[in-house]
């Protein structure tokens, strides 16, 4: 079992245009796979869950789905508030906050405040998100920490830098699933996703259901991870003939 799992919830606008709706009604859809997926999470006790809701990128769609998005992030939050709460569900948000409204820069805020004593899954909400955004102001914040005296450039090593993430002190993914059948990372966790195993499913994200995830589970759960090194399997017999 995975302890983190990320994903990129993508096919809300296919899975609307297929139903002859409004784009909008996708995005709502999708809200309760997010539902789903806690709940799950919470059942096969996933410690971290990333969900990728909006991207660096996604700022440049027309002005209408945008501020529909914007408005719904603010419902969702508001309305799941006290779920968060009474399962054990502590959420932090990642991304350029700067960018977002005020109310859900607020909410979310507050939100991550009173949750912050949830022990039983950490919730990571990917909203105005851009991996290499991430990474460029985890570079100025370094910077100045250089420019103040306080780091030396030669002491700077992976570990270091990734504390000027804003993922910091949580693990890297296990599992990234993108649905909707696209085969890239859309500038999602770059530096985090370094050696996670990824799943693509051609399930549309409003679709996505408990035993689609438990199908994307059971596809990790075949993969061998290695790291870069050799083989469990093949170091096993190098030691026998040994
Ligand atoms: C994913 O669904 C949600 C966001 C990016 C906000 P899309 O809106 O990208 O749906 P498709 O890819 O157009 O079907
Ligand atoms: C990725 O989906 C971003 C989110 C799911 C929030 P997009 O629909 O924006 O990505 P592309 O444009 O297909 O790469
Ligand atoms: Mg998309």
């Amino acid at each position: 079992m995975p302890s983190h799992v990320a994903i990129i919830m993508d096919g809300n606008g296919r899975w609307a245009e297929r139903h002859g709706l409004p784009r909008l009604s996708g995005h709502e859809k999708g809200v309760e796979s997010v539902r789903t997926v806690l709940e799950h999470a919470c059942r096969l006790s996933i410690r971290y869950v990333t969900v990728y809701a909006f991207s660096s990128e996604n700022w440049e769609r027309p002005e209408d789905e945008v501020q529909g998005l914007m408005q719904l992030f603010g419902e969702y939050l508001r309305k799941e508030k006290e779920t968060f709460l009474r399962e054990g569900i502590r959420l932090r948000a990642i991304g350029d906050r700067s960018r977002l409204p005020v109310s859900v820069r607020e909410l979310l805020g507050q939100i991550e405040e009173e949750t912050a004593g949830g022990e039983n899954l950490d919730f990571i909400l990917a909203v105005s998100y851009g991996g290499r955004d991430e990474i460029v102001r985890a570079a100025r914040r370094l910077g100045m920490a250089i420019q103040a005296g306080e780091v030396a450039p030669d002491a700077i090593r992976p570990e270091e830098f990734s504390r000027y993430l804003d993922t910091d002190g949580i693990p890297d993914p296990d599992l990234l699933i993108r649905t909707s059948g696209e085969f890239r990372i859309s500038n999602f966790l770059l530096w985090q996703l370094a050696y996670t195993e990824i799943v693509v499913t051609d399930v549309l994200w409003p679709d996505f259901s408990g035993e689609e995830f438990d199908r994307c589970l059971c596809e990790f759960s075949r993969r061998e991870r290695r790291f870069g090194r050799r083989s469990v399997q093949e170091s096993f017999d190098d030691s026998r003939i040994a």
